[in-house]
C-alpha cells in the first residue's frame, strides 16, 4: 500500500506570520505519523508562509517565471528553511523523513513535468520515507516558475502507482456555499460555483487549481482537516472524496 499524503502549507505554518512555523500542529502530525500504521508514505509539503510571500515578493506564479537567480535563491531557500524545520521536528520523533528538493530533480516544458525519481525511488524502498515540497522548477523558455505541492502530489502518486492520495488541509474538506463539506466530487463543473474559476494569477491555483489537478489523477483523494488525519492514515476517506476516475 503507497500513500502520497500532502501536508498543506496553511497547516505546517502560521499562514499570517512569514517564515514562522506551526510548531504544536507540526508535532500533532508526527504523532498521527508515527501511530499510524501506514507502512509506505511519501509525503509533500505546502508552501505556507514561507514559499508564497517569497514568491507573491518576486511577481513568480505557476504561470510566471523569473531569470532573476536572487529572486530563485529567495523562493528556494524560504523553502528549505521550511522543509529543515519539519524534518527536524519529525527525525527527533523517529519518522525516517529523508528530503528531496523538487528544484533539483528536473525541468517543465509547457504541460510536462519531467523529475528524475531515482533517489525518491531508492530512498522509499530503503524504508524511508520521501519528503518533497512545493519549489522553483526550471522551465523552458521562463526561467524558473513555482511548482506546487499539488502537481507534486500528482506526480508522485502517478510514479508510484499510489493506492491512496490525501491532502491535509486546514480545512476540513472542500466547502459548499453554506460552509458544509462536500462529500464527493468527480466533475469540476458541479463545484465551480464555490471553489471559483481556476485563477492562473494566484501563485498556485488555489483550491479550484487543487481540484481541478485531483480530479486528472485518475484514483480518489482525499481532503481534511488535521483532525482527520490520523483517520486517513488508517484507511478511512474522511472530509471530501474528489474522484474523476469515472469521468476521465
Ligand atoms: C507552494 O506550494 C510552493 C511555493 C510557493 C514555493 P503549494 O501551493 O503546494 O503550497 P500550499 O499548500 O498552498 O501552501
Amino acid at each position: 500500500m503507497v500513500t502520497v499524503l500532502k501536508l498543506g502549507g496553511s497547516v505546517i505554518t502560521e499562514k499570517e506570520h512569514p517564515e514562522i512555523l506551526a510548531t504544536e500542529r507540526v508535532d500533532q502530525i508526527a504523532d498521527r505519523l508515527q501511530s499510524s500504521m501506514t507502512e509506505r508514505l511519501i509525503l509533500i509539503l505546502g508552501g505556507g508562509s514561507f514559499g508564497h510571500p517569497a514568491a507573491d515578493r518576486h511577481g513568480l506564479s505557476v504561470e510566471l517565471g523569473t531569470h532573476d537567480a536572487r529572486a530563485i535563491a529567495d523562493v528556494h531557500g524560504a523553502m528549505l528553511r521550511l522543509v529543515d524545520h519539519v524534518i527536524e521536528r519529525f527525525v527527533e520523533r523517529e519518522i525516517p523523513a529523508v528530503a528531496f528538493h523538487p528544484m533539483s530533480m528536473g525541468v517543465r516544458d509547457g504541460d510536462t513535468l519531467t523529475l528524475s525519481h531515482d533517489g525518491v525511488q531508492a530512498a522509499f524502498e530503503e524504508g524511508f520515507i520521501p519528503t518533497l515540497h512545493g519549489d522553483g522548477i526550471v522551465t523552458v523558455d521562463d526561467g524558473v516558475t513555482i511548482l506546487s505541492g499539488d502537481t507534486l502530489v500528482a506526480d508522485l502518486a502517478h510514479q508510484f502507482d499510489a493506492d491512496r492520495v490525501g491532502l491535509c488541509s486546514r480545512v476540513p474538506g472542500v466547502l459548499d456555499e453554506e460552509g458544509k463539506v462536500i462529500d464527493r466530487i468527480e466533475h469540476f463543473s458541479s463545484v465551480s460555483s464555490v471553489v471559483g474559476e481556476s485563477d492562473a494569477t494566484d501563485v498556485t491555483g488555489g483550491m479550484a487549481g487543487k481540484v481541478e489537478t485531483l480530479l486528472d489523477l485518475g484514483i480518489p483523494a482525499s481532503v481534511f482537516d488535521l483532525d482527520s488525519l490520523g483517520d486517513f492514515l488508517e484507511g478511512a476517506q474522511p472530509g471530501t472524496t474528489i474522484d474523476g476516475s469515472r469521468v476521465n
